[in-house]
């Protein structure tokens, strides 16, 4: 596997994507960033984790999904406002969503949503050290009926995150973020 960043480059470059270009992330590259990212920590090997994706062939049924849940009254909108609307959705190259499970036992429930939030920035920063850029998002979509029967999602199963994935012409600016010294309290002192 070749590396251009360094893992510090790929941290604090990355930048979340929120307009793609519309090229299509392979099949391939997906499944390689999703092989590298397993190797997140996760409490026990519990592997808290699976993914639902969609690219290349799979995409214009999610458009389809996505128009459903997420753009008010489409069927109303011209071609033209409903393919504007639907930019959002259908520029992105590629899609991930995390399926975590709900252990009923609250310590490991959120462990396994903290695992799975570490293999989702996994994939994120995977991504960016291909060119490829991304946005984890949490629409409230995420947790309706609909969507879930068209995913596969099983009683006891959550998708706790949509990830786009693809590639993007402008690169935006990063958002300021606070130091160390703002954040950091040494014990005792
Ligand atoms: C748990 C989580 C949920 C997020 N949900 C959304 C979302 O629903 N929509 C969105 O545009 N961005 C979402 N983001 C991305 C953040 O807006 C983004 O990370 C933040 O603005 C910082 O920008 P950066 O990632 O470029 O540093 C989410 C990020 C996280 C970690």
């Amino acid at each position: 596997m070749t590396t251009k960043l360094t893992v510090r480059e790929a941290i604090t470059t990355r930048r979340s994507i929120k307009k793609f270009n519309g090229q299509l992330v392979k099949r391939e590259d997906l499944l390689n960033i999703i092989d590298d990212a397993a190797w997140a920590p996760n409490h026990g090997t519990r592997e808290p984790w699976r993914l639902v994706v969609a690219c290349e062939e799979q995409l214009p049924k999610l458009h389809e999904l996505l128009r459903d849940l997420a753009v008010p009254k489409w069927q109303e909108l011209s071609d033209e406002a409903l393919a504007t609307q639907m930019q959002k959705f259908t520029l992105a190259g590629g899609y991930a969503f995390m399926v975590v499970p709900e252990d009923a036992r609250q310590k490991e429930r959120l462990e396994d949503y903290a695992a799975a939030s570490s293999f989702l920035q996994n994939m994120q920063l995977l991504a960016w050290d291909k060119g490829i850029g991304s946005c984890w998002k949490t629409p409230g979509f995420l947790d309706v009926p609909k969507f879930r029967e068209a995913l596969g999602i099983k009683p006891g199963e959550r998708v706790i995150a949509m990830l786009q994935l693809g590639y993007f012409d402008e690169l935006p600016k990063g958002k300021e973020r606070k130091t160390a010294t703002d954040i950091v309290a040494f014990f005792g002192e």
